[in-house]
C-alpha cells in the first residue's frame, strides 16, 4: 500500500493506474476504522481494480460544539487494517491542504431540502461539509466507483442525490452496517462511550427492530410508534434526538401507502450521539 499526503501525487499515481486500465474504486473515510470500514474496502476491491481509502478528518462536517477536536485519530492502526485489508492507495491529506484559505471562503457543494431533514435539522451544516468534501475527493481521484456505509442512510441520499445532480460519473455504492454481537452498529463514536453506557447503547436497535416489526405486522400509527420508541430510549437513560419514519427513498414521513420504508433514529447517551437506521419492505 502507499501512503499520500498531496494532492498532486495522488493524481499522478491514479493517472498511472488509468493508462493501465484499471477501474479505480474510492472508499472516503474519517479514519479510526473498524470492520465496518474494511467491509467497504473489501467490496471495493470485488467491484475494482485498483482501491483508493482516503482518511480526512473533515473539519467542515463539524459544527462549532462537536468533537472535532478529540475525534479519534489513529492513523497507524488503521494503515494495518488497510494493509490486511489488500488497498492499494491511502490518501490522508492535511487540512491545509484541501482548504488552503480556512473553511470560510472555500468554495461549497450544497443539496439543499434532503440535507436539512433529520440530521441536517440537528447538525446544520454537516451535511454541506460533507459533499463538499466527497465531491472534491470525487475530483481529485475520479473512481468509477466509490463506497458508503449504510449506518449513515441520509448521507448516502445526500451523497446519491448530489452525484445525480452533478451528473458526476461515478457509481456510488453502499455496504450494509456492521453490527456487535449485541447488535450495537459498529461506528468510531462507540469508543467514547462509558462501560455503562456502552450496556445501554444496543437498544437503539432493539427500538428500531421492534418498530419495524410493528409496520411490517400493518401498524400504520407512524407517530404512535415514533412517541413510543422515544419514550423508551428516554427511560433508558438516552436523550433522543429523533425516531423519524420516512419513505425510503425521499426521507418525507412515511404515508401508508408507502411500501419502502426507513425508521432513521439519533440519540444521546451522555455527550455521545450515535445514529442507526433500519428499513422495511412491505410485499
Ligand atoms: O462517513 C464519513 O466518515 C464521512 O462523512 C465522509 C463520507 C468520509 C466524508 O467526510
Amino acid at each position: 500500500m502507499i501512503t499520500i499526503h498531496r494532492v498532486k501525487d495522488l493524481r499522478a499515481a491514479i493517472r498511472q493506474q488509468r493508462t493501465q486500465g484499471k477501474r479505480i474504486g474510492l472508499v472516503p473515510t474519517m479514519g479510526n476504522l473498524h470492520a465496518g470500514h474494511v467491509s467497504l474496502v473489501k467490496q471495493a476491491k470485488e467491484l475494482c481494480d485498483y482501491v483508493v481509502t482516503s482518511i480526512f478528518v473533515n473539519p467542515l462536517q463539524f459544527g462549532a460544539n462537536e468533537d472535532l477536536d478529540k475525534y479519534p485519530r489513529t492513523l497507524d492502526a488503521d494503515k494495518e487494517k488497510l494493509v490486511a485489508a489488500g488497498n492499494h492507495l491511502l490518501f490522508t491529506p492535511e487540512v491545509s491542504q484541501l482548504y488552503p484559505e480556512g473553511l470560510e471562503r472555500h468554495t461549497k457543494v450544497i443539496t439543499p431540502a434532503l440535507s436539512e431533514l433529520h440530521c441536517g435539522a440537528s447538525r446544520p451544516g454537516h451535511f454541506t461539509g460533507v459533499t463538499t468534501v466527497v465531491s472534491m475527493l470525487f475530483n481529485m481521484v475520479q473512481p468509477d466507483v466509490a463506497i458508503f456505509g449504510e449506518k449513515d442512510f441520509q448521507q448516502l441520499a445526500v451523497i446519491r442525490k448530489m452525484t445525480r445532480d452533478l451528473y458526476l460519473p461515478i457509481v456510488v455504492e453502499s455496504g450494509s452496517t456492521l453490527r456487535e454481537t449485541d447488535g450495537l452498529a459498529m461506528s468510531s463514536r462507540n469508543g467514547y462511550l462509558s462501560a455503562e453506557q456502552r450496556q445501554t447503547a444496543p437498544l437503539l436497535y432493539k427500538l428500531l427492530q421492534e418498530s419495524a416489526e410493528q409496520i411490517e405486522n400493518g401498524d400504520k400509527d407512524f407517530a404512535a410508534i415514533s412517541a413510543e420508541a422515544n419514550n423508551k430510549l428516554t427511560q433508558a437513560g438516552f436523550v433522543p434526538d429523533y425516531f423519524n419514519i420516512v419513505n425510503s427513498d425521499t426521507l418525507s414521513p412515511a404515508v401508508a401507502s408507502d411500501r419502502d420504508i426507513t425508521i432513521l433514529a439519533a440519540a444521546y447517551l451522555g455527550t455521545t450521539r450515535l445514529i442507526d437506521n433500519i428499513s422495511v419492505h412491505l410485499g
